[in-house]
C-alpha cells in the first residue's frame, strides 16, 4: 500500500477521503507547522506527499523523501512553494486545488477593495482605540467604486470571479492576462484586454490574480507604481513576491498611489515594517481561502488527487 504523508494539519474531511479509500496516512496533527528538520524526517519513504503552501518542496526535500516518491499534492491553488521543474525531472507528479477556492478568494479581493477605498480598517481602529469622533460631512471620506475602473492582472478563475463582483458594484473591468478568456465571459463582463502599462495607467483599482513564478516576480515594482494614477489602489490576494514590497512602501510614501489592500506578503509571515503604521493600507493574514467549507473542499480535492495517483489513475487536477 502507498505511504501517504500529510505534512501539515489538514481538515478531517481530507483525512477521511484517504481513510475511506483504504489508506492509513501519516498525518501531522499539530496546529503549528513542522520545523524544516522535522519535515525532512517525516517525508522519508513517502510515495505521496500532501503538502501545504508553507512547505518548500525543493531538491533537498525530494532527496529526503526518496526516489520512490510519485506525487506531491498541494492543498492550495498556488504552487510557488514547489519546484515543479525538479519534480518533473524526477517523474514526480504535482497537483493543486483549483476551482474550490475561487469564490472565497474573490470575496476577499472585493472585501479588500471596499476596505481600502472606504477606509474601513482605519475607521475600525478609531473606534477600538477609543479615539473621540463625531459624524461630519468631511469626516473620513473615502472613494466610491461605482463607475471606476478595475484592472485585473491575471484573468483566470479568481480574476474573473473578482471582476464579476466588481461589476455588480458598478465598476468597469479591464484586464491583463497571458491567455485569452472565453469570449462569452468577456462579453458578459464587458471586459477589455489591455497591455500591463495601459492597465496600470487606466485603473482606479489594480487587483492581482496571476500565479507567482519567475516571470511574475516583482511584476509590480517601482516603475509600475509610477505608471499608476495617484488616486489608484493596489489589491493583492495572489502571492506576495509578485509585488516588490519595499517599492510599494516607497510609492505609498511618495503618494504615487492612494493605498493598498494586501492579503499576501513578499516574505510572509514577515511584513515590511514600512506598511505597519500606514492608514492607507489594509493588511490581513493570507485569508483568501479561509472559510471552513473551502478548506474542507481543498483538503478533499488534494486527498482525491493522492488517492487517484496511489491507485494508478490520472489525478483530477495536475499542474502543468
Ligand atoms: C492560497 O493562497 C492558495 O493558493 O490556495
Amino acid at each position: 500500500m502507498s505511504k501517504i504523508v500529510v505534512t501539515g494539519k489538514i481538515p478531517n474531511a481530507g483525512l477521511e477521503v484517504l481513510h475511506k479509500a483504504g489508506f492509513n496516512p501519516q498525518a501531522w496533527s499539530q496546529d503549528t507547522a513542522m520545523t524544516r528538520q522535522e519535515l525532512l524526517k517525516q517525508v522519508q519513504g513517502a510515495d505521496i506527499l500532501v503538502t501545504l503552501l508553507t512547505e518548500k518542496v525543493d531538491n533537498e526535500l525530494l532527496d529526503a523523501a526518496g526516489s520512490q516518491l510519485k506525487a506531491v499534492c498541494n492543498v492550495a491553488v498556488g504552487y510557488n512553494n514547489i519546484d515543479v521543474a525538479a519534480c518533473k525531472t524526477r517523474g514526480v507528479t504535482v497537483t493543486n486545488t483549483p476551482g474550490v477556492l475561487t469564490d472565497a478568494t474573490a470575496d476577499i479581493a472585493l472585501a479588500l477593495i471596499l476596505m481600502v477605498t472606504r477606509r474601513l480598517a482605519e475607521g475600525e481602529r478609531v473606534i477600538r482605540s477609543k479615539t473621540p469622533w463625531q459624524w461630519g460631512m468631511h469626516y473620513m471620506l473615502g472613494t466610491g467604486v461605482t463607475n471606476r475602473v478595475l484592472g485585473v492582472i491575471g484573468m483566470g478563475a479568481i480574476g474573473i470571479a473578482t471582476a464579476r463582483r466588481a461589476k455588480a458594484c458598478g465598476m468597469s473591468v479591464i484586464y491583463y492576462s497571458r491567455s485569452e478568456i472565453d469570449s462569452k465571459i468577456a462579453n458578459e463582463l464587458g471586459a477589455k484586454k489591455v497591455s500591463l502599462d495601459e492597465l496600470l495607467s487606466e485603473s482606479d483599482v489594480v487587483s492581482i490574480h496571476c500565479p507567482s513564478n519567475e516571470s511574475t516576480h516583482h511584476l509590480i515594482g517601482a516603475s509600475q507604481f509610477k505608471k499608476m494614477k495617484p488616486t489608484a489602489y493596489l489589491v493583492n490576494t495572489a502571492r506576495g513576491p509578485i509585488v516588490d514590497e519595499q517599492a510599494l512602501v516607497d510609492a505609498l510614501k511618495a503618494r504615487e498611489i492612494a493605498g493598498a489592500g494586501l492579503d499576501v506578503f513578499e516574505f510572509e509571515p514577515k511584513i515590511n515594517e514600512g506598511l505597519l503604521d500606514r492608514d492607507d493600507v489594509v493588511l490581513i493574514p493570507h485569508l483568501g481561502s479561509a472559510t471552513t467549507e473551502t478548506r474542507d473542499a481543498m483538503a478533499m480535492l488534494a486527498a482525491n488527487n493522492a488517492v487517484a495517483i496511489a491507485n494508478g489513475k490520472s489525478p483530477l487536477t495536475p499542474v502543468g
